[in-house]
């Protein structure tokens, strides 16, 4: 996307050069502190544990096969169609032999959901493609014998629900942007399009123990990112640069494990060391700006001016995304929450300050990725174009 206020009488040379420098130098600009300000908190009527529209109702057992997964997927796309109707919500099904049930298959129902320019054709924009699991452990009580109510609230309900939230907060400064583009006739002739896609995965998580073959169902194998690998874009578009849904992943943001206190989550991956950075500044501004709730010790992102890439060796959704070239920023704590697989992994035990705070983290991070500066008005002042 272009500033708007560049005039369009410059000689036609010049202009291609303040085009191309401007492009390359506004893709990234910091958002502004009244930009931070205006950031929506995540408010009780959306994630309270008992009442909040948005985490309240995922808040319950949500194991492939049962009920509970039915309920969930129905609050995603009822969310999505009532309230940002301009996304479109894709599924990528399958199903699964697991090793209970005597290897009878469960459903594993990806759900995809996206919002593009509405230029854009199949397979042009690059995504910023922001991921969380759906689905909870199953957790079986194998001395009276039966299914325990494992909820999984930071495993991943909690992360669900940002994303949701961070959803809701971009959703206008995307079609304003769409609008001005349009207005300007930018649309389709910027080679960076980007868009944004939520991936809610479903069969994150083993059902007896943790292996590559029980676990990982919705991400894996003929699920998402196989069946993406070999799905081909139309070659249609003049810019045919993203052969695969694969390559039009700008960077795959996995949120797991969040919503207990002190997180602490480091800096994973050199490739995308960068982005890290930008999601710790975030932090470390909007901390400054006494914009946060939360008061750990250590700051939720703590490597902005340390070490890069200790891999973890952490498993999780992003493995088979990795493996086919993906650059991954995994927001994931280490060490993990207390909670993590245990029956107490429940809303009591959430700390509601630190899904606050993630949650206006992750949509500063989706705002200044998509460039949202370009149609911020500072306070007070009047809009350049
Ligand atoms: C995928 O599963 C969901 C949930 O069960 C269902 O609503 C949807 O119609 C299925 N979609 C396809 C393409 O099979
Ligand atoms: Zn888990």
């Amino acid at each position: 996307m272009t500033p708007s206020i560049l005039p369009r009488t410059l000689p036609g040379l010049l202009w291609l050069h303040i085009y191309l420098f401007a492009t390359l130098v506004s893709a990234y600009k910091p958002l502004s502190d009244s930009f931070l300000r205006a950031i929506p908190p995540a408010g009780p009527e959306d994630f309270d544990i008992k009442t909040g529209k948005l985490l309240a109702p995922i808040l319950i057992p949500r194991v492939p096969g049962t009920p509970g997964q039915t309920t969930t997927q129905r609050h995603f796309v009822d969310f999505f169609t009532r309230e940002l109707p301009k996304w479109t919500i894709e599924w990528q099904n399958s199903t699964g032999t697991t090793p209970v049930n005597g290897m009878a298959p469960i459903p594993v129902e990806n759900l995809i959901i996206k919002r593009e320019p509405p230029w854009v054709k199949p397979g042009e924009a690059n995504l910023l493609t922001l991921v969380a699991h759906y689905d909870s452990k199953s957790k079986y009580d194998s001395r009276k014998q039966i299914m325990e109510g494992f909820i999984g609230a930071t495993d991943s309900a909690a992360p669900c629900a940002m994303l949701m939230h961070t959803a809701r907060s971009i959703d206008k400064y995307i079609t304003q942007m769409h609008d001005e583009m349009a207005e300007l006739q930018e649309g389709g002739t910027v080679e960076m399009d980007m868009g944004v896609q939520i991936l809610l995965l479903d069969g994150e998580e083993a059902f007896v123990d943790w292996t590559s073959t029980d676990s990982t169902y919705g991400s894996r194998r003929v699920s998402l990112a196989e069946t993406w690998e070999s799905s081909y874009n139309p070659p249609s578009s003049k810019f045919y640069k993203y052969r695969t849904p694969l390559s039009q992943i700008s960077v795959f943001m996995l949120l797991d494990l969040l919503g207990a206190a002190s997180p602490r989550v480091p800096s994973y991956f050199p490739t995308t060391h960068w982005a890290y950075k930008n999601l710790a500044t975030i932090e470390s501004r909007l901390r400054g700006l006494n914009l946060l709730e939360s008061t750990p010790k250590e700051p939720f992102l703590p490597d902005l001016d340390g070490a890069m890439g200790k891999y973890s060796g952490i498993s999780d959704d992003h493995l088979p995304f990795i493996g086919r070239g993906v650059p991954i920023l995994h927001v994931i704590p280490s060490p993990f929450p207390d909670q993590w697989h245990q029956m107490t992994d429940d809303g009591e035990h959430l700390d509601m300050p630190s899904v606050k705070d993630w949650s206006k983290i992750v949509t500063a991070f989706a705002l200044e990725w998509l460039d949202m500066m370009e149609v911020w008005t500072e306070p007070g002042q009047r809009k350049m174009s």
